[in-house]
């Protein structure tokens, strides 16, 4: 059956759901995904047919751009349930511009806004059973856009396709985590596209992290490229040190992605009180710090990762372990944040964004 919506949003219900076949108390992340999906294509200069459709495959010329040379961005948002069933989100305002500027960075055409929250509403409402409620239970939302025109010219593609997927989550990871701070390879260079979403920055660092899990690490802390001194970001997640009781995260640029939950640990810590530095901080000043027992914590930022404690780094061969901590910022913000996420605190900022319920 297809019918169309009154925001000309055309939906093709499912037959039946998939539901019963997921075990949400076991959530590999990004295994499973919800009853629909949205699709948009960019075709003769402007975004056309928005359709949601039961989740499955797509049929993609194999000459489309997208295989050949990796024109593709995507965003990371996640929906909250509260107690009352109401849905939320988070910011999304600002996945929204920070899809646009991914775009712009890869030569890709705006999405509208209009459309893009329409989508999002509409496929929230569908799927709302696919949110559970509780701390720590939340539906993530990878909006995406591959580019679809045949032809193996090395030239932006005049064809889009704007899709949104959703999948029941929990973190991303469990428990603390070890890095590796890197030496040799690099994430992104000044002038690059570290800053966007792309999807090739991704693929960049899967050979590197490998080299580290083979030894034990779960992740790698990239520094830059031109000397390898300066600490960056994780790669799934913006990084914070907290040298006493002061945070250090290194300044947003062209190299390090605009993390959303970064950018709200540093606006709560900010309101409360808690010293914030946005300064380039060396491998050099880290090492001093765990020495002299002024480093506390290291902990990730992320949607995905939401907030994730490092228990121990890397770097040229030796290990350096963070101290076991009663009073954990990590822990501190995580609550704060998932309070104003699942509609538990007053929203001071203005962050949260009620799905509607028709
Ligand atoms: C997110 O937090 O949404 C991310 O992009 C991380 C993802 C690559 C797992």
């Amino acid at each position: 059956m297809s019918t169309k919506t009154n925001h000309s949003i055309s939906v093709k219900h499912i037959e039946k759901s998939r539901i019963n076949e997921i075990d949400f108390n076991n959530l590999i992340f990004g295994n499973d995904f919800t009853d629909y999906m949205f699709e948009c294509d960019f075709k003769n200069g402007s975004w056309n047919n928005p359709t949601i459709k039961p989740f499955g495959n797509l049929s993609i010329s194999p000459v489309a751009k997208v295989f050949h040379y990796g024109q593709a961005v995507f965003e990371g948002m996640k929906a909250y349930k509260d107690d009352q069933d109401k849905i939320w989100l988070f910011r999304p305002e600002d996945n929204f511009n920070r899809i646009n500027k991914s775009s712009k960075r890869l030569a890709i055409p705006e999405f509208p806004k209009e459309l893009f929250f329409k989508a999002l509403e509409s496929m929230l409402q569908l799927d709302k059973d696919w949110i559970k409620p509780g701390f720590g239970n939340s539906l993530y939302i990878r909006p995406f856009v591959i580019a679809t025109e045949s032809g193996i010219s090395a030239s932006p593609s005049s064809e889009y396709k704007f899709m949104i997927v959703c999948s029941p989550a929990h973190a991303y990871y469990t428990g603390d985590i070890k890095v590796v701070i890197a030496e040799y390879y690099s994430r992104s260079a000044d002038g690059g596209v570290g800053a966007a979403k792309a999807a090739g920055n991704y693929a960049a660092q899967f050979y590197p992290t490998n080299l580290a899990k083979e030894k034990g690490f779960h992740q790698v802390i990239w520094t830059d490229a031109n000397e390898h001194k300066y600490l960056e970001e994780a790669g799934t997640m913006n990084v914070f040190f907290r040298i006493n009781d002061t945070l250090v995260t290194a300044p947003i640029s062209d190299r390090i992605l605009d993390g959303i939950t970064r950018k709200s640990i540093i606006a709560l810590a900010t309101r409360d009180g808690i010293a914030v530095e946005e300064r380039r901080i060396t491998i050099q000043e880290l090492i001093e710090a765990s020495k002299n027992d002024s480093l506390k914590e290291i902990f990730g930022a992320g949607t995905a990762a939401v907030i994730s404690a490092i228990s121990n780094f890397s770097h040229q061969q030796v290990v350096y372990y963070l101290p076991k901590i009663t009073t954990s910022f990590a822990k501190m913000f995580k609550n704060k944040l998932m309070e104003i996420q699942y509609n538990k605190s007053e929203d001071t900022f203005g962050w949260r964004y009620e799905v509607s319920s028709k």
